[in-house]
């Protein structure tokens, strides 16, 4: 298939500016990029004034962006090119043709890989775009509507049967695409944005980052950890990376790793936690570092990660958030700069500091009998940010994630078993009459088949086992079942069921998992 790669102008004076911020022109990295670009993209991308290239010059996009970029010239294309120099050119790309962290709001959970995200857009994006892969793809991707256009193209170049395949055909996608969907994406995620432009010349040095930084953190089915990760510099927007923490029932996480800096925030690190390769995708931003930390093997095992550099001052995180009206609980605070005198709002009282430093500030806490149920405002001298929760009972149980995939795998096979995480989180009632949330309970665990085809085919026997105290689900082996009607595989369609006790009342919450084949194409950005 040909293309014809033809030239813009705007984009190529962009990529010219940012390499002043982010990577000074003639820093070794650039020239070594600008050298693989025109040695192994030239070929194919014409060359243009300012330094540009064709197509390539003319949009934005995250490092995960660039790297499925190039790696499908490599597939689709013939491209050749080395490990090293395609790390190289993602980094270089990254940092001067990448997304301001306004750009990247609100889409995280693809680069975080947070693959149970219900994702939310309008009928027409969802429709037309978010039927093959995530509609985030899309949202992560700055471009001039002529080249959304291209993609359009590309698209029904590279797969002619798109517009007869299901979830198609019901439409004229590629005239929808063109008319419709290309002025929509160039009017939402044009190439040009001020808040691009204003973070290149903004951004922080990424030495700013070197420190020790106080860290808070929840792994489902495992509860909540914090600690400190000690970063230090080793080259030019790479870091060493070590991590001291513990879980709240005193079990360690400690590790060694390292960590790279991509547009002056996108944080990549790779931490071996306990032989276990983790990954950490944040953003980091002054004194804050916020996003998930996932195993490189097992991206469904993650933990919500916020950290604040020690030095600034910072109240991250309140473990656990909730107490009862009437009972006596410990309760920890996490942070940086904890100095000032805590307080947890009406009817809370502190009965006894029991650990101070700041990082970490550890109470006795009681709330009244009468106190009232709803969320209080922590505050730690001047600092604030999160909230105690206080009940007296809970109204509603809900499973998170309410709707969930889980994959069958190993049996043999090269691809191991995507496990279903769940917590179960309490809700109560206002005195307003409003639900509000009062945190992750510990709950027992069961799996029902969710309607009569999942019951007469004994879903809840063949696709898995929950684990009663803990919300971890793993999935049966892959491959056919001798033991199922037709051989099938160990598929499955399941009610998840959480029972929390409170004061002796069994409450229960219902979500809803489906066992399901390997995942066989899993790129970066899903
Ligand atoms: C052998 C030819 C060839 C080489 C070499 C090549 N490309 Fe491409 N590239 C293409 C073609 C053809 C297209 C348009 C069709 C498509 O998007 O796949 C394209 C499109 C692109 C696009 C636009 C994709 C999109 O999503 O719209 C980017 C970005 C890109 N190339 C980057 C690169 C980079 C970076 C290199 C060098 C590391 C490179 N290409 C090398 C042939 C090539
Ligand atoms: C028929 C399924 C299908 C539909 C519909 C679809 N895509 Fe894609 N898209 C793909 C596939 C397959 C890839 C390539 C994935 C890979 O390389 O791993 C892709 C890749 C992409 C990429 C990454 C390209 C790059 O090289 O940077 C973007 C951005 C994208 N699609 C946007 C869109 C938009 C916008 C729409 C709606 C107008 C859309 N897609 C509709 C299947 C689809």
């Amino acid at each position: 298939m040909k293309r014809r790669l033809r030239s813009g102008l705007s984009a190529s004076l962009l990529a010219v500016a940012a390499c002043v911020a982010l990577h000074s022109p003639d820093s070794l990295a650039a020239r070594a990029a600008q050298t693989i670009l025109k040695e192994t993209c030239q070929g194919c991308h014409t060359p243009e004034a300012d330094n540009a290239l064709s197509r390539i010059s003319h949009q934005r996009k995250t490092p995960e962006g660039w790297l499925m970029s190039i790696a499908r010239m490599q597939t689709m294309h013939g491209l050749q090119i080395s490990d090293d120099d395609r790390r190289t050119l993602v980094k270089y790309l990254a940092d001067t043709q990448g997304l301001a962290p306004s750009e990247t709001d609100g889409v995280r959970y693809a680069l975080e890989r947070r693959l149970n995200t219900v994702e939310k857009f309008d009928d027409q994006t969802s429709q037309m775009c978010g039927r093959c892969h995530s509609g985030a793809r899309v949202a992560l991707q700055r471009r001039p509507a002529q080249e959304w256009e291209r993609l359009v193209n590309f698209h029904l170049g590279q797969w002619p049967s798109l517009e007869y395949q299901a979830l198609s055909r019901d439409r004229d996608w590629f005239d929808l695409a063109r008319k419709d969907t290309v002025p929509l994406l160039a009017k939402r995620y044009p190439l040009d944005n001020p808040a691009w432009k204003k973070w290149l010349s903004t951004a922080p040095k990424a030495e700013a980052l070197v420190g020790d930084w106080s860290f808070s953190g929840h792994l489902p089915g495992k509860g909540e950890l914090a600690g400190v990760m000690s970063v230090t510099a080793d080259g030019s927007d790479t870091f060493k990376v070590s991590v001291k923490g513990q879980y709240a029932d005193g079990s360690p996480f400690n590790g060694d790793g390292s960590a790279i800096l991509y547009t002056g925030y996108e944080w990549r690190g790779n931490v071996i936690i306990d032989g276990v390769t983790m990954r950490q995708v944040f953003a980091a931003q002054g004194n804050a570092m916020r996003g998930r930390m996932f195993e490189a093997e097992h991206d469904e095992r993650g933990l919500d990660f916020v950290a604040a550099k020690q030095g600034s001052s910072r109240l991250l995180a309140v473990q656990p958030g909730y107490l009862k009206a009437g009972v006596e609980t410990e309760i920890t605070l996490i942070g940086s700069g904890l100095t000032g005198k805590p307080n947890f709002g009406k009817g809370v009282e502190v009965v006894e500091v029991l650990e101070q430093s700041p990082e970490r500030l550890r109470v006795k806490l009681k709330a009244a009998a009468n106190a009232q149920p709803g969320l209080r405002n922590v505050t730690v001298g001047t600092l604030k940010g999160p909230t105690l929760s206080v009940y007296s009972k809970i109204a509603e149980v809900k499973v998170v994630p309410e709707f969930s995939v889980a994959r069958v795998g190993d049996g043999g096979g090269s691809t191991p078993k995507v496990q279903g995480r769940f917590d179960a989180e309490a809700w109560g009632k206002g005195a307003d009459g409003k639900p509000y949330r009062i945190g992750v309970f510990p709950a027992q665990w069961s799996v029902e088949a969710f309607d009569d085809r999942a019951k007469e085919d004994e879903d809840v026997k063949f696709a898995g086992t929950m684990q009663a105290d803990s919300g971890v689900f793993t999935p049966g082996d892959a491959g056919p079942n001798p033991q199922r009607k037709m051989s099938t595989n160990n598929a499955g369609n399941l009610k998840v069921i959480a029972a929390v006790d409170d004061a002796g009342k069994s409450l229960t919450g219902e979500g809803h998992m489906i066992v399901t084949v390997q995942r066989w194409n899993n790129p970066p950005i899903p």
